[in-house]
């Protein structure tokens, strides 16, 4: 049963998983973080920025969640950019041990297995940060994707793209491929934190954390994993 926290705003959501992970990184030094994207984990590194005076992170290793496909890393709202922009410059990581996965199509035949393989090499991923799509997903696994399945190539569902939309200058920008964490590379993680805000989310939530382990909603996958701590505000709970 995963450990669930409600708290009354984001910000302090942000403030607990940011405590926990200068915990982490102050026990070991270069502790492999899992980054997610999207809005909800914004709090989580805007309370790090606080945290991290005085602290070595120059060790510090993370791994991105996903990427799109097929869009330039330079591109503002590629997951590459978005990690340098919100976590890597602002925390002062070093951008060398901070990697997302490969969304460049001359190279994504082999983007996934030798993205599993740099986890692997890394000894694997010590806290991983996720949010919730309004579809379920974790990472960009959407329904249907199964509990073993590694970092690949998946197709974007319209609801993500529509959600998704709002960072790009429309939704035919937004791109129909991503590249992402499997469920079963998520799994792996020695710790997962389960981040969601809003009303918005709270039928997801209430999916992943009480309904059927289904892989109609990936999120349900946590429900296998030995310890997930669950942080939301009351309207992401409401549902619970
Ligand atoms: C995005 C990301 C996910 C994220 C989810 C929710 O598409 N790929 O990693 O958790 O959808 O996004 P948000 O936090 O913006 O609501």
């Amino acid at each position: 049963m995963a450990e669930i926290i409600i708290l009354p705003t984001a910000a302090d959501a942000g403030a607990l998983v940011a405590d926990e992970i200068v915990s982490l990184v102050k026990a070991r030094r270069d502790a492999v973080l899992g980054l997610a994207t999207g809005s909800t984990p914004v709090p989580v590194y805007d309370a790090l920025r606080s945290r991290v005076d005085g602290i070595d992170v120059s060790r510090v290793r993370g791994f991105a969640l996903d990427e799109y496909v097929g869009i330039d890393p330079a591109h503002p709202e590629s997951y590459r950019s978005v990690i340098t922009r919100q976590v890597v410059e602002p925390l002062g990581l070093d951008p060398a041990l901070i990697r997302t996965p490969d969304g460049a199509l001359a190279t994504i035949a082999h983007a996934g297995e030798d993205y599993e393989r740099a986890i692997a090499a890394a000894g694997g991923i010590d806290l991983q940060i996720l949010g919730i799509g309004t579809s379920g997903h974790i990472g960009f696994n959407e329904p249907g994707s199964s509990f073993a399945s590694r970092t690949r190539v998946k197709t974007l569902l319209a609801q993500t793209r529509a959600d998704n939309a709002r960072f790009f200058d429309s939704i035919d920008e937004v791109p129909m491929h991503c590249i992402t964490q499997g469920l079963g590379t998520i799994l792996d993680a020695r710790h997962l934190f389960l981040l969601a805000f809003g009303e918005a989310k709270a039928q997801a939530v209430a999916g992943a954390v009480e309904g059927p382990v289904t892989s109609s909603l990936p999120g349900s996958a946590i429900q296998l994993h030995p310890h997930v701590t669950v942080v939301v505000d009351e309207a992401a709970a409401s549902q619970l």
